[in-house]
């Protein structure tokens, strides 16, 4: 019998994918972080590179396996994660924000390990750069996905996320159960985009991620055509 070839409706199609937690230093040996794991940002490159689209990842730390295929590119602090993506995305078709970048950062990391002393200490920490606006905001803008996570009115805050970033899609993640979205196997997303909106039901993160990416190629089709 002949066998079908997998159809690679992202054949020819560059994407790169932002994924992972990103680290702000506060001294030598101390950072500030988050418990993102990157699975979800890991399971789409997979999806995206099974469908033939030629995918970057840009990766803060994690303990996954880089997905078959699919080009790595390892960065820690927001900063490093803007200046890959922003070299990235203008030779990008598709650019998905899937990291959990670190809003703020410390004003001045310590050169030497900070000793203790008083019985409290404060941090000034200053806003970090928002890479996913920043990509959005460029002449020659890619089809960008961001995410959401929210604890509360989700649906909201998420089509408010969309808006002000100028994104072409966005997928929300309800946060708010202890077993969804962060550093968890399962989760659920309701994903909008300006003319409409669909929910995935809660899923292993690899089969969301192929949903996802389905609705993804769907729409970057239907805008691109
Ligand atoms: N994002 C980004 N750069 C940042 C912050 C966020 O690219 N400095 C991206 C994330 O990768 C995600 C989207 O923006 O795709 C939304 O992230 P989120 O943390 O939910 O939103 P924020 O805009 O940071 O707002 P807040 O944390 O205050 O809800
Ligand atoms: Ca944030």
């Amino acid at each position: 019998a002949m066998l079908t070839p997998p159809a690679k409706p992202l054949a020819g199609c560059q994407m790169t994918i932002t994924a992972g937690p990103t680290r702000e230093a506060i001294d030598p040996v101390r950072y500030i972080s988050n418990y993102s794991s990157g699975k979800m940002g890991y399971a789409l490159a997979q999806a995206a590179a099974k469908l033939g689209a030629q995918v970057s990842l840009i990766s803060g730390p994690v303990h996954l396996a880089t997905p078959a295929g699919c080009q790595r590119i390892d960065v820690s602090s927001t900063q490093q994660m803007y200046d890959a993506a922003l070299r990235l995305a203008p030779k990008s078709d598709i650019f998905i924000a899937c990291a959990a970048v670190a809003d703020y950062r410390v004003a001045a990391v310590a050169e030497q390990k900070i000793k203790k002393s008083d019985e409290q200490m404060r941090l000034t920490l200053v806003r970090n750069p928002d890479i996913v606006a920043a990509v959005a905001n460029l002449a020659d803008k890619p089809f960008v996905v961001g995410f959401a996570a929210e604890t509360q009115d989700v649906a909201c805050y998420a089509k408010d996320k969309m808006q002000r970033k100028h994104l072409d899609m966005i997928a929300a993640n309800d946060v708010s159960q202890p077993d969804s979205g962060f550093n968890v196997d399962d989760n659920a997303l309701h994903v909008f985009w300006a003319d409409g909106e669909q929910l995935l039901p809660r899923a292993d993160k690899y089969q969301l991620a192929e949903q996802l990416m389905q609705l993804i190629t769907t729409r970057y089709q239907h805008e691109t055509n």
